[in-house]
């Protein structure tokens, strides 16, 4: 393999920078050439091409987003999108292409591979719910800085006696709620995987908290539960407890990468060149008990990660 092309796609995520700078260092390691596709998909799409050298992604290791830009492609979906992709990487002698994103992305390298550019995929996103692995790049970086922001709100909370309800990114996915909230020390942990019922994971447990002493509560809210202004008003009424609700938004997915988000992302960067480099395609990488492994793209997007159970029940054993 002589030519290969990496692009970010998808929600950006802390790391993703890293990652590209070790599919490009790696790769010119092997004595490729390398090409940064500019805005995701959509770099192939419209022939946005730059020529990477090892210049090219000197002092971005540090920085957070993606200095190739990203975008949900939704030309890339269609027919004429899918083929103007293909046409570019004909012209330009492209033979493989990294992929760095969501199981969104790693759906485009699937079909970008079965029309016979073979693609693999590199996991990032700070939800971690890509089945396959049980880390992605960006989750350890939107963990750390949901709990900076928990230990401020918590300040605050204290000073006044109030709760405080924080909303955390995750649409369908509450890992980062639950990691975070752990880390943080939260009275409730809500999230999409687990039903909850307001007086007996908030009410009641709030009004223990409080018999045993202490007057200020966060409450751990992911995205996909919706409504925390409503739930923080609910929360007042019931318990007496002032309350105010924060969305803590898009500052989750940005800010430098954690030295654990970099290192994941240099290992899975030169792991997905070295498929490239064997002739495999199709492939997605990931981590199976902090080892490296990789997956067919097609049996990775169809597993299933059962949401951690035993982490969110010890969580709220030893709240309060
Ligand atoms: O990166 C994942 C994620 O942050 C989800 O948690 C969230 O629902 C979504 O992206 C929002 O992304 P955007 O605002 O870019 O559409």
């Amino acid at each position: 393999m002589k030519k290969i092309a990496v692009i970010t796609s998808g929600g950006d995520a802390p790391g993703m920078n890293a990652a590209v700078r070790a599919v490009v260092r790696s790769a010119l390691h092997e004595g490729m050439e390398v090409f940064g596709s500019v805005r995701g998909y959509n770099g192939l799409i419209h022939d946005e091409l730059i020529p990477m050298s090892i210049r090219s992604v000197t002092d971005t290791i540090h920085r957070g987003g993606t200095s190739l830009f990203t975008a949900r492609s939704p030309e890339f979906r269609t027919e004429e999108g899918m083929q103007k992709a293909i046409d570019t990487c004909k012209r330009h002698g492209i033979e493989g292409v990294v992929v760095i994103g969501g199981d969104g992305s790693f759906r485009g390298a699937r079909d970008l591979t079965a029309r016979g550019v073979p693609c693999i995929g590199v996991p990032a996103t700070i939800d971690n719910d890509i089945s396959c692995t049980e880390v992605t790049i960006g989750y350890d970086t939107a963990t750390n800085t949901v709990v900076d922001m928990a230990d401020k709100l918590r300040d605050t909370s204290q000073s006044h006696d109030r709760c405080s309800v924080i909303e955390v990114m995750g649409r369908h996915a509450g890992w980062l709620t639950l990691n975070a909230g752990l880390a943080a020390g939260a009275t409730s942990i809500l999230v999409p995987e687990v039903p909850f019922d307001f007086e007996k994971d908030i009410v009641q447990r709030m009004k223990e908290t409080a018999a045993a002493g202490k007057h200020h509560f966060i409450i751990m809210v992911a995205e996909g539960i919706g409504h925390v202004n409503e739930l923080a008003e609910k929360i007042e009424d019931a318990t007496g407890v002032e309350t105010r609700a924060t969305v803590l938004g898009h500052v989750q997915r940005g800010g430098n990468p954690s030295a654990r988000d970099r290192v994941l992302a240099a290992r899975l960067g030169h792991y997905a060149v070295q498929l490239l480099k064997e002739g495999k395609s199709n492939r997605v990488v990931a981590v199976k008990n902090e080892q490296l492994v990789d997956y067919d793209i097609t049996e990775a997007l169809d597993m299933q990660k059962p949401f951690d159970m035993d982490m969110y029940r010890m969580a709220n054993e030893i709240s309060g």
